[in-house]
């Protein structure tokens, strides 16, 4: 059988601070997930729930506390290389540098994977095409808006065809139209067959975009189903008022 794109089992992060206000913060506290091959999947929560964390953790940016982390089968404490390859990721924040050209910023990402360097302008101009920052590949990326910012991490993400990609609200200061062109972007890129993960603040973006939604609050996951699962459940009531009452402290009932 096909592993799931993505299992975690039991994770935990604990990030403890050292010297002058020593403390911990348990951003995740156990969490078990798994996401099928060709899945559109949202992760949802309210700031600090512990998303970014986790996509940290995928991408090897922090070191888990405990639990175990499988990508395509393979675990990240055996070959987080490996592990790697099968991930492209949009941060949430952006860090490109800002004096290089966008062009280069593509183009350089592919050298992480051994790929010629003449096979990747070839796919930085699709990718730089589609996304609609093509006619910008020369100017530095300081020059780019928020949008086209956001553009460019997703063509620098897919340079070396990942099976799974990974967005951190990858539509943050996005405007209407932009948005619904990268949605348009993400919804056929799925169904060529990437395993997207998206999280969002936007509500009803997760809504029309996503298959499966997960909903992570201080760590722990509340809610793990298929979208029209989750909304038929709750009867009539809206995604959002759905989140409000899985997040909040004191739900109203
Ligand atoms: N490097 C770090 N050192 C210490 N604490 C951290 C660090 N990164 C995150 N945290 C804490 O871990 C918790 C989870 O943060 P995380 O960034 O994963 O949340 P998030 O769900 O991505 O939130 P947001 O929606 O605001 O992006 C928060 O309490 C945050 O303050
Ligand atoms: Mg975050």
């Amino acid at each position: 059988m096909q592993s799931p794109a993505i299992e975690l089992t039991n994770l935990r992060k604990t990030y403890r601070k050292s010297g002058k206000g020593a403390g911990e913060t348990e951003a995740l506290k156990g969490a078990t997930l798994s996401i099928p091959q060709g899945e559109f999947f949202a992760l949802l929560g309210p700031n600090g729930a512990g998303k970014t964390t986790m996509i940290g953790i995928l991408t090897g940016l922090v070191v888990k506390t405990s639990g175990e982390v499988k990508v395509n089968g393979v675990s990240i404490d055996e070959d987080l290389s490996l592990a790697k390859t099968y991930i492209g990721v949009v941060p949430q924040e952006f860090n490109f540098s800002l004096f290089e050209n966008v062009q280069d910023i593509v183009v350089d990402q592919a050298g992480y994977y051994g790929i010629p360097r003449d096979e990747a302008i070839k796919r930085a101009e699709v990718l730089l095409k589609e996304l609609g920052i093509w006619d910008k590949r020369k100017d530095k990326s300081m020059a780019l808006s928020g949008g086209m910012k956001r553009r460019l991490m997703i063509a620098r993400a897919l340079i070396h065809k990942p099976a799974i990609l990974l967005l951190d609200e990858p539509t943050a200061g996005v405007d209407v139209e932009l948005r619904r062109g990268m949605w348009k972007f993400l919804r056929e890129l799925n169904e060529a067959g990437t395993t997207i993960v998206l999280t969002t603040h936007y509500l009803e973006e997760a809504e029309l975009l996503s298959r499966h939604v997960a909903i992570i609050s201080k760590g722990n996951i509340v809610a793990n189903e298929p979208m029209k699962e989750l909304l038929a459940r709750h009867g009539d009531k809206k995604l959002e008022d759905i989140f409000l009452e899985m997040t909040s402290d004191d739900p109203t009932p």
